[in-house]
């Protein structure tokens, strides 16, 4: 299915005849419901044409926008014929919408004002005439940012927001704090961000090399700030999930208050990449603090999930650590590595006293899961499963398939090469539902989600390099029906429109052919993975 060259893919198309012209008379009307999906495309359209896009509450108005019950809240119909007809269940139906109808009026709606030749109009502006039928196949279809390792000034992550919201993709995970920076402003206790936002300087490509850039890196969101992203990202349908990772990835927050650590003496905001051994004392004062800490961030993000991490936790601080293991004995514990998945668990408990579930990475699973958790099945799709057949919900997110950092070709010519192989075809056909999910396992597969880590993304540019055209795939395969999957047509819509329309973004996306001279990084060295052959050496 080629039709209009939509990503993703809309559910059903059924074409009609020629176009329907719009022009600067062009009228908006809305069900009450349905105003602020109104009032983006208002301003999106208003933007990219120059029209005023006058409200017209009566029937006649050339695109409206209607409340069908019958519909599912994100789901939709867009009839364009003698005007634009969009039916849609709510709010995100409607959106959803909205955003196809500015596909379908071709890569110069996506622009931020009109972009005729001087003295030219720009009207009128075909609509092919057209059915659709929309809805998506998973209700979770996130995308994971790393702030903390580079931070993403609040501009660019606005316009990061913007183009997943033209994919209909719907959560935004905000990897907030690590061992190499601390981003979010808590009121409570400032040198989190005084002294935990950032670092003096940072390796240069793998950590194995021992090159370091002698550059300062740092800044941190202000409260105001995150307000000011989660209502951007409401307007759009996107929850933002925040993500303050204990007990491990906890160096910067340690390097602020000595007293969170395991460890013996003090530490600077690592400059390194790799999972520091520096972890959190499991302690009354960690919890009290990271409570506190919790207090305030429930109160920028309403999201119906907080993340806690609990990913990648060494034991070493905790071994060597006459207090730890007192603590572990105290709790009953068989031995320290229990600490990690009870410290979690503690904070989880805070987080639903707040009526907030808690996300968590999977391997928190080998100690236990808080009740409720959402899991972000990374190490594979085992520690999904497991959760699944368990009674919890799942988001895949396996290393393999859907990490976007990952080298998007084999060979030297990708920047900064790390990781394995990752190509767009490959995230096009991953497959969030293993076949051996059994329907009847008591918990709920929400979805899936695109982790994007930027230890070697140091800028938007680089961000946009590793994320795009992949996340326009990884899009269709989280909206569109998987009977209708198709790379060679997908690959035909991408190159026929849709990467003209991250040009109209200003999105830096990789060329399918391969990155341009300016986004390789000769020199630079990455660290390849053999996703094969791992796979061979754990099969013994
Ligand atoms: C992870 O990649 N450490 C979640």
């Amino acid at each position: 299915m080629t039709a209009h060259h939509l990503v993703p893919a809309p559910w059903s198309v059924q074409d009609g005849c020629g176009v329907l012209e719009l022009d600067g008379a062009t009228t908006l009307g809305a069900d009450r419901e349905l105003n602020t999906a109104r009032r983006w495309l208002s301003r999106a359209l208003g933007a990219a044409t120059g029209w005023d896009l006058m409200p017209d509450p009566a029937a006649s108005a050339t695109i409206s926008l209607r409340l069908d019950p019958e519909l599912d809240a994100e789901a939709y119909r867009l009839d364009v014929d003698t005007a634009v007809v969009i039916q849609a269940g709510g709010p995100a139906g409607a959106f959803y919408a909205a955003q196809t109808l500015l596909q379908l009026m071709g890569p110069a709606a996506l622009r931020q004002a009109p972009a005729a030749a001087a003295g030219r109009s720009a009207d009128p502006w075909p609509v092919p005439r057209t059915s659709i039928q929309d809805r998506p196949r998973f209700g979770y279809r996130g995308a994971m940012l790393d702030v903390a390792r580079h931070f993403m000034p609040k501009d660019n992550l606005l316009r990061f927001i913007e183009v997943m919201a033209m994919h209909k993709l719907n959560v935004l995970h905000l990897h907030l704090t690590d061992d190499q920076g601390w981003r979010i402003q808590i009121n409570r206790y400032p040198k989190l961000t005084e002294t935990g936002a950032w670092r003096r300087e940072s390796s240069r490509g793998s950590w194995r090399a021992g090159v370091f850039d002698s550059l300062p890196h740092g800044g941190f969101y202000t409260q105001a700030d995150l307000r000011e992203v989660v209502a951007f990202a409401a307007e759009r349908h996107i929850t933002v999930i925040p993500e303050v990772d204990v007990p491990g990835h906890s160096q910067a927050a340690i390097a602020a208050y000595p007293e969170l650590g395991a460890g013996a003496g003090p530490v600077e905001v690592w400059t390194r990449w790799g999972i520091s051994g520096t972890v959190l004392e499991t302690s009354d004062t960690s919890l009290e603090f990271y409570r506190n800490v919790l207090d305030e961030v429930v109160e920028i993000f309403p999201s119906p999930w907080i993340s806690l991490g609990g990913d990648e936790v060494p034991l070493t601080q905790w071994q060597a650590s006459d207090r730890a293991k007192t603590k572990a004995a105290e709790l009953g514990l068989p031995d320290v590595a229990g600490l990690h998945s009870w410290f979690v668990r503690q904070l989880a408990m805070h987080l639903e006293r707040h009526g907030r579930a808690t996300s968590v990475w999977d391997e928190i699973g080998d100690g236990g899961l808080p009740d409720g958790a959402l899991v972000a099945s990374w190490r594979g799709y085992e520690g999904g499963i497991e959760a699944l057949k368990n009674g919890y919900d799942v988001v895949m997110c396996p290393e393999h398939k859907l990490y976007l950092d990952h080298r998007q070709a084999d060979g030297d010519a990708e920047p900064v090469p790390v990781g394995f192989v990752t190509t767009l075809q490959a995230v096009y056909d991953f497959e969030p539902l293993p076949e051996n999910v059994d329907p009847a396992f008591p918990g709920r597969l929400l979805g899936a989600q695109a982790n994007i880590w930027t230890e070697h993304l140091d800028s938007p540019r680089r961000v946009h390099y590793a994320a795009y055209p992949r996340l326009s795939a990884v899009a269709e395969v989280f909206w569109s029906r998987p009977e209708h999957r198709d790379y060679d047509g997908f690959l035909a819509r991408l190159t026929g429109a849709h990467l003209m329309r991250l040009d109209a973004m200003g999105v830096e996306y990789r060329p399918v052919s391969g990155p341009n001279p300016w986004q390789q990084r000769p020199g630079v060295e990455g660290w390849k993975r053999d996703y094969d052959a791992e796979q061979r050496t754990a099969a013994g």
